[in-house]
């Protein structure tokens, strides 16, 4: 049988409902991913399906979904859990959400910043454990000020951009470094250097990962580029978790090299590294970068309306290229 749209996870707001004015749907009103095995069975028929990250799309889920198929929507900015060659041989397009999560995520990731640096996390969990020593201590959970330091934004797409404005109003300075050149009317609003990956490394009191996960940027932050950052310095991971080696974070922050660090992404999702799990000078979030209302409720909503573009013959809004 033949299905217009298929959602594979629970979404937010309207988004399915406009779906089903126009198109039979399949919805699978759940969180958790759909165990593999159940793939066949959902997908058969789609043109359209809508997917999430837990969600690896391959030759063997379009093989599920069949020759109808005409579009992948993914809802999340980055698509490493779609092989968009396997999409672009079967003339299926991609799409994904991008603009609509900046201001989330580079929140979280500024957040980390602050969390890292001047240990939150620890600061927290000492408070629960009843271990407050009192309060106010002069030598007590000293941290680090941001206020003078510098970020480095690996990666300065939107959300590194983001990210650098509010380091900005916190009194940092900014230096960029990616792949392609930032945008020059950021990099001059934001007073910003652009610098290679090495100089980045060496000057950047706080390291803030913000490049999409792909075979050129895994483990792109190695026992060797964390043995350039500088002494003393912060990592913080928002992007995706495999582009930072947490073994060998783990080891600099356990040689002292490393101050500390922010994740809000993992190698291997959910999983956490054990060694990064016990120490103190590691804040470790749940992959919540566009965890609020009204950026998921957006996300689904631009998803939706990729997919009922493409059904109805228009370009999609925001296409994987
Ligand atoms: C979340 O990680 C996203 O890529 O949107």
């Amino acid at each position: 049988m033949t299905v217009g749209v298929v959602v594979l996870s629970r979404l937010p707001g309207d988004a399915v409902e406009r779906l089903r004015a126009e198109h039979e749907v399949r919805y699978r009103d759940e969180d958790s991913p759909v165990p593999v095995g159940d793939l066949p069975v959902l997908l058969s028929g789609a043109q359209a399906v809508v997917v999430t990250l837990g969600h690896r799309v391959d030759d063997a889920f379009l093989d599920a979904a069949g020759p109808g198929l005409q579009v992948v929507a993914n809802v999340a900015v980055g698509y490493d859990n779609i092989d968009v060659d396997a999409c672009r041989a079967r003339g299926v397009v991609v799409t994904n959400t991008p603009g609509v999560l900046t201001d989330a995520t580079a929140d979280i990731a500024f957040a980390l910043v602050l969390m890292a640096t001047r240990r939150l996390g620890e600061a927290e969990r000492e408070v629960r454990g009843g271990t407050g020593g009192g309060g106010w201590g002069m030598f007590h959970l000293l941290g680090t000020s941001v206020q003078g330091k510098a970020i480095g934004i690996l990666g300065p797409g939107a959300i590194g951009l983001a990210t650098a404005r509010r380091a900005r109003a916190f009194g940092m300075s900014v230096l960029l470094s990616g792949r392609s050149a930032p945008d020059p009317e950021a990099v001059a609003e934001l007073d910003a250097e652009v610098v290679g990956f090495e100089e980045l490394l060496e000057r950047a009191d706080v390291l803030s990962v913000h490049v999409p996960l792909s075979p050129a940027t895994r483990h792109l932050v190695d026992a060797a580029a964390l043995a350039r950052m500088k002494p003393g310095s912060y990592l913080v991971n928002t992007a995706r978790g495999p582009v930072v080696d947490e073994a060998a974070l783990a080891a600099a922050l356990g040689s002292g090299h490393l101050a500390g660090a922010g994740l809000d992404v993992f190698e291997d999702e959910p999983r956490v590294h054990p060694d990064l799990l016990g120490r103190e000078d590691v804040v470790l979030l749940p992959h919540i970068g566009s965890a609020t209302v009204e950026t998921r409720t957006a996300m689904a909503g631009l998803a939706a309306d990729n997919v009922l573009a493409v059904l109805a013959g228009r370009e999609p809004l925001t296409p994987v290229r």
